[in-house]
């Protein structure tokens, strides 16, 4: 599936009929020209996943890489923060002999959700490094949310013109499951927003759904009501033949666009595999 014609300055193979893409000459530890980043950022806004192939990748340079998208989350979960970097996220179930502890770092990413929806100004670009990888499980699966809404059918499309979804970290954290509860500081930092169900992706102009775990209820609904329809669009949303399943090998980077695809890890034994990434999430918009 190589790409037809010579319209990038690198070459790029795409990884699914219809989503992902893998950019395959491009050095991350090296300064990236503006001409290489306008292909970059091409890529990602047409194929809404970008593969960089195993290299070393130091933390720096993925902060520097986050920046030229825009303006780089600092995350209110400073017990994540890596390397000095508080733009850095990282997530691990190795102890400080580097021995899997057992405990899966963060289980709220087993659910299908885009990064950041709980903030007025949602996530944009999420750059995830792959410092270590279990050889079983761990993935990261992609859905691409404008094939979601437009797979509806019209009486859904009708239904959800003009709904209004809260979105609520608290809840999704808590939901599915009761460790590292968020404190009351990071709680008041993070307020439940309110963002459309459908939403237009600011730069390509194509209509998403814009659902996810975060999501909580409807504004103006009854809350069951709210949380079953959010339950049936969050499972209508991922369709096989839409999807990008990446299994990962060390070294690996990837970049997807949250407003218009939703993502999540799949399981990993962390008695007996080990799984460190490194994550920057870079800022979008408010939603319109
Ligand atoms: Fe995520």
């Amino acid at each position: 599936m190589n790409d037809p014609g010579n319209r990038w300055p690198f070459a790029l193979r795409r990884l699914t009929p219809n989503l992902g893409a893998e950019i395959l000459d491009v050095t991350l530890a090296d300064a990236i020209s503006d001409a290489v980043f306008a292909g970059i950022h091409r890529a990602f806004l047409e194929y809404q996943v970008l593969l960089f192939p195993a290299q070393d990748v130091p933390p720096e340079r993925q902060v520097a890489l986050a920046r030229r998208f825009g303006e780089v989350q600092i995350h209110v979960m400073n017990q994540y923060h890596a390397d000095g970097y508080p733009e850095l996220y990282r997530l691990s179930n190795l102890d400080a002999d580097g021995k899997p502890n057992g405990r899966h770092p963060d289980k709220g990413t087993l659910a299908w959700h885009t990064d950041g929806s709980w903030r007025r100004r949602t996530g944009q670009a999420t750059i995830i490094y792959g410092e270590v990888m279990p050889r079983r499980g761990g993935e990261t699966h992609f859905c691409d949310m404008y094939g979601a809404y437009e797979r509806l059918d019209s009486a859904w499309k009708q239904r959800i013109a003009n709904l209004r979804a809260v979105h609520n970290l608290d809840f999704s954290r808590n939901r599915r499951h009761g460790e590292d509860p968020m404190t009351d500081e990071q709680r008041r930092a993070t307020p439940p927003v309110d963002h459309p169900v459908v939403r237009t992706h600011p730069q390509t102009k194509r209509k998403c759904l814009f659902l996810g775990d975060h999501a909580e209820s409807i504004v103006g609904m009854p809350y069951e009501e709210g949380r079953a329809l959010i339950d049936e669009l969050n499972a209508l949303a991922p369709h096989p033949d839409l999807t990008y399943e990446h299994r990962w090998q060390p070294g690996q980077l990837l970049v997807w666009d949250n407003r218009c695809t939703m993502h999540r890890a799949t399981p990993y034994d962390p008695v007996s595999e080990g799984r460190v990434i490194r994550r920057c999430t870079v800022l979008g918009d408010i939603p319109e």
